[in-house]
């Protein structure tokens, strides 16, 4: 068993993913471009889903990532937090909807879609109307218990009350802590400007914030949570869509995301993911896909789970802006005015929408600076830039 290739694949990727999940869960230092860890998980799962018999014992496959730490206090989670599946294009996302459309025969479905949130998913206690705790997913059984930091976040309500709806004895709110975007540059330049330590994207940032021990140091930072789903209240509410929780849950004062949509079709569907993707850099926050939810809360009892995943909701992730891919060759380009240029060859990798095979490397110093050689490893990343200039990033 040892020497088949599968299995020596398998344990490759099944390190580099533990790899990269403690330098983004436990460093806050991540070491590889999301769409890229997406990549490597998905090439596990589809080895799995080959080789059902060769499937590794610690696989993270079906596991949620992030261990919690020992310093802060552990609790078991009532009701586990569970993950999403993922689709990433309009076939994916069709199918998706005809196995919920198979087990709901002749019935009409809404669907409720939302951004997905880039930062942490925490789960709030409100006793009697009084925030108590304040967990972190973890590994999904079990979280951390990060109260004192999470009652200093400004847009998060300490005390339920309303004029409409009643203050439930026992509300458990689901969402996520995350650092707005002009908060996260505000805490980098300030950050720099001391010369301490800056973060490399407002997801690490909200995470190391939630992280510290003293709560001053997390009420110093700009968090904010917003609000995606109930996991527990009693007595019921008596609500029957998604879409009237999150109503709901803003009677009280919660932040639920900039944009939210109920689509008759999943054509619809598709549409506001596109009209969303365009809009993505004008948000406030960082997404990195839309959460697509059956809105009908008997429909999702009755389509219930699938492993650890709900058959009733799913990830559509936003194109790749960056791809893992090797360097097939280093040519010299000649310039109409005789210039040399190096053009690294790749085997060629979809990177936001266009295929990939040739990057330029400007001049030997960029070369010597990246350090790139022949049958390295490398990151294709597309910048904003309409060109559609490629910068490269070499793993040793
Ligand atoms: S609903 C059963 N809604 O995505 C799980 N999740 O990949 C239901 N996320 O851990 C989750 N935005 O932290 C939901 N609008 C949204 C979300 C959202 C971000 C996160 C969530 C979850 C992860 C799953």
């Amino acid at each position: 068993m040892e020497n088949n290739p599968v299995v020596t694949q398998m344990r490759q990727l099944i390190q580099l993913i533990a790899k990269h999940n403690h330098a983004y869960y436990v460093m806050d230092q991540p070491s590889i471009e999301d769409s890229e860890y997406d990549q490597l998980f998905h090439q596990l799962k589809a080895l799995e889903q080959q080789y059902p018999d060769l499937v590794q014992a610690d696989s993270p496959v079906n596991k949620v990532g992030g261990k919690p730490l020992s310093k802060f206090e552990t609790i078991t989670h009532t009701v586990p937090m569970l993950s999403l599946g993922n689709v990433f294009n309009q076939e994916e996302l069709f199918a998706f909807a005809r196995r919920i459309e198979e087990r709901l025969q002749n019935q009409k479905i809404h669907y409720d879609v939302e951004l997905k949130f880039d930062g942490l998913a925490i789960s709030l206690w409100y006793e009697n109307g009084i925030l108590t705790r304040g967990v972190t997913r973890g590994d999904g059984e079990t979280g951390e218990v990060i109260t004192q930091n999470i009652k200093t976040i400004r847009n998060l309500p300490k005390v339920l009350s309303s004029d409409k709806v009643a203050v439930p004895r026992l509300l458990e709110v689901r969402g996520e802590v995350l650092m707005p975007k002009a908060g996260f540059e505000r805490l980098n330049a300030e950050n720099e400007a001391k010369g301490e330590k800056t973060f490399a994207n407002p997801r690490n940032a909200a995470a190391g914030s939630l992280r510290q021990l003293d709560p001053n140091i997390a009420a110093s930072r700009p968090l904010a949570f917003y609000a995606y789903g109930i996991a527990q209240c009693e007595p019921n509410h008596g609500l029957n869509s998604m879409s009237a929780s999150l109503e709901w849950l803003t009677n009280f004062g919660f932040a639920v995301g900039e944009r939210h949509f109920i689509c008759d079709s999943i054509q619809e569907v598709q549409e506001k993911y596109e009209q969303i993707n365009q809009e993505r850099p004008n948000l406030a926050v960082e997404i990195d896909g839309m959460v697509i939810k059956v809105d009908d809360l008997q429909q999702q009892q009755k389509l219930g789970f699938l492993s650890r995943e709900p058959r009733w909701a799913t990830g559509y992730k936003f194109p790749a802006v960056a791809a893992l891919t090797t360097v097939e060759n280093i040519d010299w380009q000649v310039g109409r005015t005789g210039t040399l240029t190096p053009v690294a060859r790749l085997n060629p990798v979809a990177v936001g929408g266009v295929t990939v095979s040739n990057v330029t490397l400007h001049n030997i110093g960029e070369i010597h600076r990246l350090d790139v050689r022949i049958g390295d490893t490398v990151s294709v990343y597309r910048s904003g830039d309409v060109r559609c200039h490629h910068k490269l990033k070499c793993f040793k």
